[in-house]
């Protein structure tokens, strides 16, 4: 499995979108589509950013009952998407679910990772508001556990965290990991981050970069510099 840079495509819109790719010329960078996007434009902004090319990580962080789960990630796998995710705290028996639905007649399927506890989520939220009493890093990787065991591909989670889910998990299940910045960048709302190349030191698979791209004068020597960084 190659390292590659996720850019975060947090527009609003299908025209900012193909704005900010068309800079991107022949270069087809890996993508992340999420919940904004995607309820704004529809199923239709996915169609046309992989006939364009791209590989999509379609980040909709499914959570329902197992069936519910597992007839929605059917969708998602005719749609081609190349990576998409759910949250862990469904249970193992959805995740179980959730992968038979992705996977295709001929066998092939997107990537699944799952998401553990949000990065919004802190002791006291998880222990006041779900009832969950252990220390949240212990949580974590139990979470990570489990989407291990139902057959998932890995784990959204911070680049703090990728070395230990690898010493947990195995090293061939995936680190996805946003909180990405340049040593002499904005840190914006994110708190605990790394560079690209400390993220790469450490281990992650995939960095999610929204912002240090997206909102960077040119773009594309920014997502060149995240690549010389992390996968060179
Ligand atoms: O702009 P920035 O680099 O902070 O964007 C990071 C992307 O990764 C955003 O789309 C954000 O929603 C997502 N993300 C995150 N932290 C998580 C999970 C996802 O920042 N724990």
């Amino acid at each position: 499995m190659g390292k590659d840079v996720i850019i975060a495509c947090d527009f609003a819109s299908a025209e900012k979108t193909f704005e900010f790719l068309d800079r991107f010329k022949d270069k087809k960078p890996f993508v992340k589509i999420g919940m904004e996007l995607f309820y704004a434009e529809g199923p239709g902004i996915v169609r046309e950013i992989k006939a364009r090319g791209h590989k999509i990580f379609l980040d909709l962080k499914l959570h329902d009952i197992p069936n519910t789960v597992k007839k929605a990630m059917a969708v998602l796998s005719r749609l081609d998407v190349d990576m998409c995710n759910l949250h862990a705290a469904g249970t193992t028996k959805m995740m179980k679910e959730a992968l038979v639905g992705l996977t295709r007649e001929d066998g092939t399927r997107p990537l699944l990772i799952a998401v553990t506890q949000l990065t919004s989520t802190d002791q006291e939220s998880m222990e006041a508001d779900l009832l969950i009493k252990e220390p949240i890093d212990q949580v974590v990787m139990h979470y990570a556990k489990n989407a291990a065991f139902a057959g998932l591909d890995g784990v959204v989670c911070s680049p703090l965290e990728a070395e230990k889910v690898h010493a947990v998990c195995g090293e061939t299940f995936l680190t996805v990991t946003p909180g990405v910045r340049f040593a002499d960048g904005d840190m914006g709302d994110q708190k605990r981050v790394m560079t690209p190349a400390e993220a790469k030191k450490i281990g992650s698979d995939y960095i999610v970069v929204g912002r240090p791209i997206t909102a960077a004068e040119d773009p594309v020597a920014a997502y060149e510099r995240c690549v010389k960084e992390f996968v060179d």
